[in-house]
């Protein structure tokens, strides 16, 4: 896909809040952080957890299910799992670390449009 697509009004979501979009048959996730929006993939790379059901700070969104925590800005790993010692190693050999995948965002008119990567 190689168009911005219109997904939402910037009054849609507020601050500190995530709101789950389907987009081309695809689960997005747009998140506000202050007068930044991002977008990125809904589901967690670790095993598919719903993002938008987790917990938004700042930039950075918890996965619901195992607590992984991802920095919307880039994508970026901050932790993979809140599991700790032999169960996050196994973990981590079983599931290398992944980061999240943002997409490209812009403001037209008050709305907010993305362009998703493939
Ligand atoms: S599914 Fe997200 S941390 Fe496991």
């Amino acid at each position: 896909m190689s168009d911005f697509v219109d997904i939402a009004s910037m009054s849609e979501v507020q601050d500190g809040t995530m709101k789950k979009s389907i987009v081309g048959g695809r689960e997005i996730l747009l998140a506000r952080a202050g007068d930044r929006y991002y977008v990125v993939d809904n589901r967690c790379p670790h095993m598919g957890g719903d993002l938008s059901q987790g917990i938004l700070k700042g930039t950075m969104v918890t996965c619901p299910l195992h607590h992984s925590q991802f920095d919307l800005s880039d994508g970026r790993v901050l932790r993979w799992t809140d599991w700790r010692g032999f169960k996050l190693s196994a973990a981590k050999l079983f599931k290398a670390p992944r980061n999240l995948k943002t997409h490209e965002v812009k403001i037209e008119n008050g709305r907010i449009l993305v362009k998703l990567k493939e």
